[in-house]
């Protein structure tokens, strides 16, 4: 099936010229192109053509697209939409001065979610999550990562993984499974940290990865969670298993964590509100992505991540929500984007390669999305306005006009007249 999406003002390509990320400097290039159109068959982009070279194609298959940008469709590669329940009541104390690590630590947080996903069956799991995806299409996110972690036993982490697998068949989207398992420890093996780390190294993750329900493990590097020793041994256990591997470090505390990542070849690192300094270089070398997320400073408070000094020192820069119900309530890539500007001063061309072609490469879908480009997937973002710029500007004001995906409209914004 071909179709050409033409007469755009803008195509945002985020080429990368086969390179497929963008590091330091390269975050501030962005390709736009004016007066050209997009032509896709059977969902996959197919060639990229100045609207005056005369291509002739039937109307029915033309896709006008005046007044409109079009961008890649939108990454979001770090969400905990896996959930059940409320932390409202915890967000209030937040709200009153307690701190996140302190509500942790008392038995609350990441568990007062566990024992919700706990009492709340795959179904009901399922169908609390659909309304979340939706809201997602409707910012014109085409790749969505969630992950698991509010289960932490192997009952429940196999359910939030079933739950993503079910959510992957009923939407066009690509959702990408991450297993959390080492998020922190339960409630039973508050004084057995040995035994639950055995557990995930030992029974999670081999089952996990026999029945591929995960792409990716994940951990929480942190004084309050998992030790850089418990890190490295769930890790060696995750690569033996053929799983690739995020990390939650630098969050609060160093304890080790962005070295035992480093060491792994992990996928991308996540966080790094409080990365040190002397750590800015580890990043100029190396593929593994720093995956920012400033909606966590924007809702707990605190300071962002240096974004200015990892793009300096030549880093692999992508952004996202980190959705979850205790440290980001905020389904909101768009906001997220306004927030990098403003609160991290990062470019909008940074920006815009962070959620587009650098979060690609952080779920190791670079080859495939991320970019306008030849031979990848027809996944677009398209908007309501002349200039990439409005969607940052505009802060917490989705533009979108519609989301495509393979080359099929997906979602379509309905204007009330
Ligand atoms: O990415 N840091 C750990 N995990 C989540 C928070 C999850 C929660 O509080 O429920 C995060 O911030
Ligand atoms: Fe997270």
């Amino acid at each position: 099936m071909i179709k050409l999406f033409t007469n755009a003002e803008q195509i945002v390509t985020c080429n990368t010229n086969g390179k497929n990320y963008k590091r330091g400097k390269e975050l501030s290039e962005l390709e736009v192109l004016e007066n050209h159109s997009i032509l896709c068959e059977n969902g996959i982009i197919k060639d990229i053509i100045p609207n005056y070279s005369g291509y002739k194609i039937n109307s029915a298959d033309k896709v006008d697209l005046s007044g409109k940008v079009i961008l890649p469709g939108l990454i979001d590669c770090h969400t905990h939409t896996a959930f059940a329940g409320s932390r409202a009541a915890e967000f209030k104390e937040k709200v009153a001065g307690v701190h996140y690590e302190e509500i942790a630590k008392r038995g609350g947080g990441i568990n007062t979610t566990v024992t919700a996903v706990r009492n709340t069956s795959l179904t009901d799991l399922v169908e609390l999550m659909k309304p979340r995806v939706q809201e997602f299409i409707a910012q014109g996110v085409t790749t969505l990562e969630i992950k698991s972690g509010y289960g932490l036993d192997f009952e429940n982490e196999i359910k939030l993984l079933h739950a993503i697998k079910i959510i992957n068949e009923i939407f066009p989207i690509d959702i990408v499974s991450t297993f959390l398992g080492a998020h922190t420890f339960p409630p039973e093996f508050k004084d057995d940290h040995f035994g639950y780390v055995n557990l995930i190294v030992e029974k999670m993750i081999p089952h996990i990865a026999k029945n591929n329900l995960a792409e990716f493990c994940d951990g929480f590097c942190e004084s309050t969670a998992f030790t850089s020793n418990e890190i490295d041994k769930i890790f060696k256990a995750a690569s033996l298993s053929g799983l690739k591997m995020k990390l939650h470090t630098e969050q609060f505390n160093n304890v080790g964590g962005l070295d035992v990542a480093l060491k792994h070849k992990a996928t991308s690192v996540d966080h790094l509100e409080v990365l040190l300094e002397k750590d800015f270089s580890k990043f100029s070398n190396s593929e593994t992505v720093a995956v920012l997320l400033p909606g966590v400073s924007l809702f707990l408070d605190y300071q962002f991540a240096p974004a200015r000094k990892i793009i300096e020192n030549n880093a692999i820069v992508a952004l996202a929500t980190d959705y979850n119900p205790g440290s980001s309530h905020i389904l909101n890539l768009q906001l997220i984007m306004s927030l990098a500007a403003i609160k991290m001063k990062m470019k909008i061309e940074e920006i815009i390669n962070a959620v587009t072609i650098n979060a690609a490469k952080a779920l190791n879908r670079e080859q495939k999305v991320g970019s306008i480009e030849i031979g990848k997937h027809a996944d677009f973002a398209v908007f309501n306005t002349d200039d990439y710029s409005d969607i940052i500007y505009n802060v917490g004001r989705n533009i979108l006009s519609c989301t495509i995906k393979d080359g099929e409209i997906i979602f379509r914004k309905r204007m009330i007249s």
